[in-house]
Formats: structure tokens, C-alpha cells, sequence
């Protein structure tokens, strides 16, 4: 993928959306106005990764704002809008840092508040070029092979899911760079398939070797020895280090702890959530029963079945044997808490 491509993009009176939930098959933009487009894209997942949500968050402030200017709203009207933006999915932090952030310019004005917006996503931007940095060399120090590095990792991280680059498929994007990467063993992400649609696709466009595997495959590659390292994303992280992500990730975590491999997770210190002590204390977004009874549109367990869909796992700080954010590498599992190093 170029780097150029941009999963949220304002074109000066309009967001324009990358429709993820079309990729890998068609590459199309939506153009979003409205609040209640921004709110049903948000939840339909055409935009999703938590970086790239609060950059579409941050955006959706001044959609409010126009739209509040063609249709007369009041400023109370306009903050309400704003908030249910802020509330479109509850897990990943980023979407309600990122409007609050933007909130703060709001009695400005527009010019302010599409300032503010330009700055968080170019602030992602470097964020995630500084953890592909640091990620990068703390992996090629510390699994101390000579040999390029075989890496799995979960749902899809990269410039799709963020403002550009990537977060772990930026570290991904990094060691490829170097000449360090082998292959990545890229898991599905059922129930909708972030891994197979766009992680693949993403590094489809790179030129990087990958294999899709099942989610159900990953212990299994790891336990036997083909994985040197796992690296994913969050979309929040508690003071502990406990760290949500999409549903399946802490499986990962849990092979690579008895594989005694090192188990990453890359994130950019707007994921991280200080006032929020641990993993209980995470709103796990449980989304509708069809997206697991369902494949593509056809019922694929018997009527009478009950579909359990949480969008997101939390993986305990315990298992977490990296945290990179553009600040460095802290090491959580052995005590380095990001509530303790980050405030
Ligand atoms: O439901 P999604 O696709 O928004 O979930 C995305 C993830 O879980 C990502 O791993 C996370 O947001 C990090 S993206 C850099």
C-alpha cells in the first residue's frame, strides 16, 4: 500500500471513508456529511481500527458544526451530535480522547476545530512511525536471532486502522524495511475477518510475505516453534498494563506465554487509559448475534441457536511482555506499568 493512502481524509467540506467493509474486492470511499452517516459508519465498521476511529471522531466535530450551521442547530444541539459521535462504539478509547481533544477548540470555531482534528491525525502519523522504530529494535535485540524473524499477529493494524502506517503492522512495516522480517502468519479475525481482509491486503500492497491462517490455527503455529514473536494492537489499555483488543487476542497471548516467546502489543499512548485501573473495568462491546450465526448474509447455525459476540478480549498486563507506544518499550510483565510510566 502507498503510504499515501488514507483510511479517514478530509477533503475540506467532507470526510472521506475508506469502505472497509468492502476490501479486499473494491477499493471505494465513502463521502460522509452527517453525523448520523459518521455514527452508522463508525458502528458498520466501514471505518475501525482504534486510531482511525478517533481520527474520524476528531473530524466528526466539524461535521457537527456544518451540519449544525445548513440546519440552524442550536450550540447545545451541535454538542449532542458531537456526543454521539463520542459514544458511536464504546471500547476503543481513542474515539472519545480524540473528541474530547478536538472539543476543547470548539468555542473557536471550525478553523480551530479542523486544526485540532489535522493535528491528531498527524501526530498518529509520527506516533506510529516512532513505535515501528522502537518495536522494531527492541524485537531484533531481544529474540537475538541472526536469521529474518517470523512474526503472527491479530486483526489488522495498519494504515487501514489508524491515521497512516500502522501501529503493529507498522513494526511489521519496519523490520520488512530492514531486511529482518521472514513471514507473517496473519490470523483471520473471525467474526468479520479484519486479518484475512485487510491485514492480507495491506501487506498484499507492501509485497510481504504472509500466510492467512485460522484464528484457530494460531496456538498451534506457535506451540510448534514457527513463530519467533506476536505483535498486535489495542483499543484501550488499563494502568495494569490489562490490555483490550479484538476478541481472539488474548488466546495469542496465552500460547506465546507458554511458548515462551515475547507476546507485543503496539499502541500509541492515546490508547493507553490512566484513569481506567484494569481490565474489568473495560466496556467490551458486544455486537449483534448475526455477525456469528451468519456468513456472508446465510445462516450458517441451526435456528433455535444463540449467538455470544464480543468484539473484544482483554489480555492480562501479566501476559504482556511489551508494550511499544512512540514514547519507547515498556516492559509490563515484568512491573513496568503503564500507569506508573506514563502519567
Ligand atoms: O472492531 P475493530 O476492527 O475496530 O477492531 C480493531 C482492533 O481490535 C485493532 O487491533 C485495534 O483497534 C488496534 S488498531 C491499530
Amino acid at each position: 500500500m502507498s503510504q499515501e493512502l488514507r483510511a479517514v481524509h478530509w477533503t475540506g467540506s467532507s470526510l472521506a471513508l475508506i469502505d472497509q467493509t468492502l476490501l479486499p474486492h473494491r477499493t471505494e470511499t465513502m463521502d460522509v456529511r452527517d453525523v448520523d452517516t459518521l455514527v452508522d459508519a463508525i458502528q458498520r465498521l466501514v471505518v475501525r481500527g482504534a486510531p482511525a476511529i478517533g481520527a474520524a471522531g476528531a473530524y466528526g466535530v466539524a461535521l457537527a458544526l456544518l451540519q449544525g450551521e445548513r440546519e440552524g442547530w442550536s450550540a447545545d444541539e451541535v454538542c449532542a451530535a458531537v456526543a454521539r459521535v463520542r459514544e458511536a462504539r464504546p471500547t476503543a478509547v481513542n474515539l472519545m480522547v480524540c473528541v474530547d481533544r478536538v472539543m476543547t477548540r470548539f468555542d473557536e470555531g471550525l478553523d480551530a476545530v479542523l486544526d485540532e482534528a489535522a493535528a491528531v491525525q498527524r501526530e498518529d502519523i509520527e506516533a506510529n512511525r516512532a513505535m515501528g522504530a522502537y518495536g522494531a529494535d527492541w524485537l531484533v535485540e531481544r529474540v537475538g536471532v541472526e536469521r529474518p524473524l517470523r512474526i503472527l499477529t491479530h486483526c489488522n493494524t495498519g494504515a487501514l486502522a489508524t491515521a497512516g502506517w500502522g501501529t503493529a503492522l507498522g513494526v511489521i512495516r519496519e523490520l520488512h524495511a530492514r531486511g529482518r522480517l521472514e513471514v507473517v502468519y496473519a490470523d483471520e479475525t473471525r467474526p468479520l475477518l479484519q486479518g484475512s481482509r485487510l491485514t492480507a491486503w495491506e501487506l498484499v500492497q507492501e509485497g510481504i510475505p504472509h500466510y492467512v491462517q485460522a484464528d484457530g490455527a494460531a496456538a498451534g503455529t506457535i506451540l510448534r516453534g514457527e513463530v519467533d514473536a506476536a505483535i498486535v494492537g489495542a483499543d484501550r489499555i488499563a494502568a495494569n498494563g490489562d490490555t483490550a483488543n479484538k476478541v481472539g487476542t488474548v488466546g495469542v497471548a496465552l500460547a506465546c506465554a507458554d511458548a515462551g516467546i515475547p507476546f507485543l502489543v503496539a499502541a500509541p499512548t492515546t490508547t493507553v487509559d490512566l484513569a481506567t485501573k484494569n481490565g474489568e473495568d473495560i466496556h467490551i462491546e458486544l455486537r449483534g448475534e448475526d455477525e456469528v450465526l451468519e456468513w456472508s448474509g446465510v445462516r450458517t447455525a441451526p435456528a433455535g441457536s444463540r449467538g455470544h459476540n464480543p468484539a473484544f478480549d482483554v489480555t492480562p498486563g501479566r501476559l504482556v511482555t511489551g508494550l511499544v507506544t512512540e514514547r519507547g518499550v515498556l516492559q509490563v510483565s515484568a512491573g513496568e506499568l503503564p500507569g506508573e510510566r506514563l502519567r
